[in-house]
């Protein structure tokens, strides 16, 4: 979604935001814009497109040590060079960014224009150029922060005024910002990517917090206009783990990555003599846990997937009753919070608009809610009560696939712990923690495999539409195998319980409608293959994904992929992989983007 940045200190500004967006790209966009003043002139480049066509534009010699710039991913207003940001006011010495929807728009923008101000875009966002204007008296932050009062929605906003040389002023409501200290140069920007190649110490902004900054200072101060003193920290992130490597594309690394990235969500955490996880960032004690009596787990997109598999776990080992909910519907459900249920909200970013609102939600009505989720800082593990990270590393590709794995991998430690403190016993918990620990080294054996489902793309990646089907603990791994499809290689798929096809979708099936089916030796064995067997009957093709040794199977699927054998509670971790491979080769067969696919963002940050 949406990507800001801004710089002042004395390097080129231009070509620093330029290198800036760029890493800000796997948030996705469509258009991307800067503004850098020199000389009290402020110079204004911004295009439709990728950022390359952007450079193009921009000359090599492009003088100016301050500005801004963004990327944008279209909510109001077509994608073209005119919506794409900074918008100014109409004077042309103010320049703004906007992440975020600004709800009541329309009415700012009548008072705005019966003031004769003259609007250029179609974007909710040009207000914000024009109530700045209109409250501009000689102090830039003063102006902003009276924009900010009357704006209703979502905003991560940058200024600059060309009159008030090296100073940015930001303002963030539901859209995140940090702040960049680097030597004699301060950068702000919305996510720790575009900052990173310059400095590893950065502050979070929270909400209604407004910074004023210039290349050697800043000023935090909220909206009454107290200053606020903010913590310095320092990003781990490293700087490989953002680059490509000899990977062709981002998905295909991070669906390697599943190796090293599930032990690192499980190092430190495990009391092998206890049989148990340590969990230290829950913030809950051992009595606090005990006394939870009920679980609700929110998410969006392939976080609610892994959510849904975590409540059936917690459910079969912990026997804590569990639900999950979209954080999308749930925000706005007015939910009965009642003593004893613990909420837990999943998400990779920590920046899902949806998910951090239903957070808020949950808060407001004074529910404790846990936080898995991936980027250190992010607002949702801010605001949390506690939560545990997942450690998956940046996942770049917009389609999730490792932080899939580390939500798991975070979870089952989660579940582990709540179950040792109820009915699981020291034996089961050993038990648990082998299986556990094997995983990565069963998904690098997959991997070894991974050009036998480059094949089976080739020859089914013509179809137009499939089903995925799996039951019990996999049935979540079948959706989120349909919505990889779907994201990547722009195929209608359809992911079901197998034992619902009869209720509907069998009437779906034909030979050009092929079926993957995830079909380990559990104890749904029979039954999937029951519903293969209905799928056949229709002669419809069948990919099953079965486990080794299984010989069953082959009388009955036209193609069959095998995983390695595990506890039928751990499959989720293998049936999945086999699914994003796919999807993967699937995209490149198709010649989609893969790890940009069209209309798509990384970090959903508007409704
Ligand atoms: C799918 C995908 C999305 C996200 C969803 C939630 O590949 O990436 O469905 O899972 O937008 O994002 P987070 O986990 O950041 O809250």
């Amino acid at each position: 979604m949406c990507g800001i940045i801004g710089y002042c200190g004395s390097r080129n500004a231009a070509q620093l935001l330029l290198s800036g967006l760029k890493q800000l790209e796997y948030r996705g966009y469509d258009s991307a814009g800067i503004a850098v003043v020199h000389k009290s002139n402020l110079q204004l480049y911004k295009k439709a497109g990728k950022i390359e066509i952007l450079r193009a534009i921009v000359p090599d010699i492009l003088e100016g040590h301050w500005g801004i710039g963004h990327t944008r991913w279209a909510s109001h207003g077509k994608v073209n060079d005119i919506n794409a940001h900074p918008h100014t006011d109409c004077t042309g010495k103010i320049a703004i960014c906007h992440n975020g929807i600004i709800e009541n728009y329309t009415s700012l923008k009548k008072r705005l224009d019966s003031e004769n101000h003259r609007f250029i875009s179609q974007t909710d966002s040009e207000v914000i150029a024009h109530l700045t204007e209109s409250f501009y008296e000689g102090n830039l932050v003063t102006a902003v922060k009276s924009t900010a009062s009357l704006l209703e929605g979502t905003y991560g906003i940058l200024a600059i005024h060309v009159d008030h040389p090296n100073q940015i002023v930001g303002v963030r409501n539901g859209s995140p910002m940090i702040i960049g200290l680097a030597d004699k140069e301060m950068l702000i920007a919305s996510d720790v990517s575009a900052v990173r190649a310059h400095t590893k110490q950065v502050i979070y902004l929270e909400d209604s917090e407004i910074v004023s900054m210039n290349s050697n200072a800043y000023e935090v101060s909220n909206m009454r206009n107290q200053p606020i003193n903010k913590k310095i920290e320092v990003i781990s992130w490293k700087l490989q783990e953002v680059e490509k490597g000899s990977y062709p594309h981002y998905m295909l690394k991070e669906i390697h990555e599943q190796t090293e990235s599930i032990p690192r969500a499980l190092s430190g955490r495990i009391d092998e003599q206890q049989a148990t996880a340590v969990l230290g960032g829950l913030n809950m004690s051992d009595t606090e846990l005990l006394s939870v009596k009920r679980i609700t787990i929110t998410a969006a997109g392939t976080s609610f997937y892994a959510a849904r598999v975590i409540a059936y776990l917690l459910e079969t080992l912990a026997r804590i009753p569990t639900t999950t909910e979209l954080s999308s519907e749930l925000r706005y459900r007015n939910p009965v919070v009642e003593q004893g249920t613990l909420y837990i909200a999943v998400s990779q970013s920590g920046e899902t608009i949806d998910t951090l609102m239903a957070v808020r939600e949950l808060q407001r009505k004074g529910a404790p809610v846990l936080a898995i989720s991936n980027v250190v800082g992010a607002s949702i593990a801010r605001e949390a009560h506690g939560g545990i990270y997942i450690h998956s590393g940046p996942e770049i590709a917009v389609a999730s696939t490792k932080a899939f794995a580390n939500q798991l991998a975070a979870m089952y430690l989660f579940t582990l712990k709540m179950a040792r403190m109820r009915h699981m016993t020291w034996p089961e918990g050993k038990k648990f923690l082998k299986h556990l620990l094997n995983i990565s080294n069963q998904i690098e054996e997959i991997l070894n495999n991974a050009d036998k489902i480059e094949q089976l793309a080739r020859k089914y990646c013509k179809a137009k539409n499939f089903l995925f089907l799996g039951r019990g603990i996999n049935f979540p791994v079948a959706l989120e195998g349909a919505l990889k499809l779907k994201e990547v290689a722009y195929i209608h798929a359809e992911g079901y319980s197998s034992a619902e096809i009869k209720h509907g979708p069998i009437a779906l099936i034909n030979p050009q409608t092929p079926s993957i089916f995830l079909v380990p030796d559990d104890y749904l064995y029979n039954k999937i293959l029951s519903s293969m067997k209905e799928v056949k009957a229709r002669n419809g093709s069948i990919i099953a994904i079965s486990t080794e040794g299984d010989t069953q199977i082959s009388h009955i699927a036209d193609d069959i992929f095998q995983i390695p054998k595990t506890e039928q509670n751990f499959y989720p971790f293998l049936t999945v992989v086999p699914l994003q491979l796919f999807a993967y080769y699937c995209a490149l067969e198709l010649k989609c983007d893969v790890d940009r696919p069209r209309n798509l963002a990384k970090s959903v940050t508007v409704e």
